[in-house]
């Protein structure tokens, strides 16, 4: 039995990481909680049976002891290293959201400061743990499409998603969060160089924030959304994004209704957010700077080329990656959920993930499959993993070096 701490009971502490460990009670028991928000973490400590002496609303009292075996990092980016060094003075495994930080002196010192600790810390790029990347991984070192030369992968974030979590949301602002290549797309950079098997060696990268800014707001919209005589017609309104979805499909919607509300999310909790919330406001007139499409250019040590391109203009969100090889290519389609190989010359082969796997929820199913490997892991020291602090940090300074040409004008920039 493994004895758990939650360290920010938002949507990744509770309704993620906390549900799927207390939907195994002989193997985890969330024991202490932790969050600046009295409701939250109250919440949280009815729908895990946490007594209230173990509830704490100040990270400071929390980390006064060791309070339990594993302790899950799930606060906002900026959090994570100056957590994280707490808990290795406390001696818990730990779970760590990313990213570990947009800074390149905090990622190498929290990595320094990690160097001897010989428990866990797992890093949550979730991606790795999918069927679908466990299937593409085989297929490539099998070698059946040859030698790999070149990557194409685009992430298509989905208007809707952008404007949720980028515009409105939690990742709008860079300086307070990280920059969207870091927020969103470090799981690509992760999958790329695990892919290549190779450093990134040299990147180069164009982007910028194009539609959603002041310049673009219709004459007559307002301020908020539900005021505004544009509700109804506009794409982007919170109206037809959280409340309308919301109604059409039963109360079955998109997720991002549930990270608007505590608890069951109901017509009269989503109304009153999104009249007293970020959540509400015009798209055009919020305080985002965060880009919107990026496009990226990359040399990995062992030769092969990749691009990565990132789109907030897609109707649907998914990532769609296409691997060249000297002998065949392979294309992987996330949101179709298929795997299509073509070895030349020969008949296509077309696999479908849903064959795979009966459980595609939450990051096509790789939250789950992280939690299970943590258990693995934690319960067996000879237990290796793919996430580790070492090799996490790798996607982050691909990300810190893309970013930094992004700002140069695309200028070339070394990653090693
Ligand atoms: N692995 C993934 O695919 C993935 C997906 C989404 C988000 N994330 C990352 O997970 C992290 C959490 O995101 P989220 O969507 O759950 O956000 P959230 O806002 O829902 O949750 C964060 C929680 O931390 C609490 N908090 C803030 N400061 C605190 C402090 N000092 N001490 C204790 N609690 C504090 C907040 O009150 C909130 O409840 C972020 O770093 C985000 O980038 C990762």
């Amino acid at each position: 039995m493994i004895t758990v701490s939650i360290l920010g009971a938002g949507n990744r502490g509770t309704n993620v990481y906390g549900k799927i460990i207390n939907e195994q009670k002989d193997k985890f028991q969330i024991v202490s909680i932790c969050d600046v928000n009295q409701e939250k973490l109250e919440y949280s400590a009815n729908l895990f049976g946490v007594e209230k002496e173990n509830l704490f609303t100040n990270e400071d009292d929390f980390f006064d002891k060791k309070r339990s075996d594993l302790l899950l990092i799930t606060t906002l980016d900026k959090d994570h290293v100056r957590q994280a060094k707490k808990a290795i003075d406390k001696g818990y495994h730990i779970l760590l959201e990313k990213p570990i930080s947009a800074s390149e002196e905090e990622c190498l010192e929290l990595l320094n400061y990690a160097k001897k600790y010989n428990k866990i810390i797992m890093v949550c790029h979730v991606l790795r743990y999918t069927v679908a990347v466990e299937k593409l991984k085989e297929l490539l070192d099998s070698n059946i499409i040859g030698k790999l030369v070149l990557i194409d992968h685009i992430e298509q974030v989905a208007y809707w998603h952008q404007c949720h979590s980028y515009v409105r949301g939690n990742w709008r602002v860079t300086e307070d969060t990280a920059p969207m290549i870091m927020a969103k797309s470090c799981h690509d950079m992760d999958l790329l160089q695990y892919f290549v098997d190779s450093r990134c060696k040299t990147v180069s990268s164009y982007g910028n924030l194009e539609f959603f800014k002041k310049e673009n707001m219709p004459k007559n919209a307002t301020e908020r959304c539900m005021d505004c005589p544009l509700k109804d017609d506009c794409a982007f309104s919170a109206k037809k994004i959280y409340l309308d979805d919301f109604v059409k499909n039963n109360g079955k919607g998109r997720w991002c209704a549930k990270t608007l509300v505590i608890g069951e999310v109901t017509e009269e909790k989503l109304l009153k957010a999104l009249a007293t919330t970020n959540y509400g406001k015009c798209v055009f007139d919020c305080d985002n700077d965060v880009v919107d499409n990026q496009s990226v250019m990359m040399e990995f040590e062992n030769g092969v080329k990749a691009t990565f391109r990132m789109t907030a203009f897609t109707q649907k969100g998914g990532r769609q990656i296409h691997f060249h090889g000297t002998l065949g290519e392979i294309y992987y389609n996330e949101t179709e959920n298929t795997i299509t190989i073509n070895v030349f010359g020969k008949p296509e082969e077309v696999i479908d993930i849903t064959k795979l796997t009966t459980d595609l929820s939450g990051h096509g199913g790789g939250d789950k499959r992280m939690i299970g490997k943590l258990y693995e892991a934690i319960s067996d020291p000879n237990v290796e993993f793919d996430t580790s602090l070492e090799k996490s940090i790798e996607s982050h300074l691909m990300c810190i070096a893309i970013e930094k040409s992004r700002l140069d004008n695309g200028k070339l920039k070394i990653v090693h």
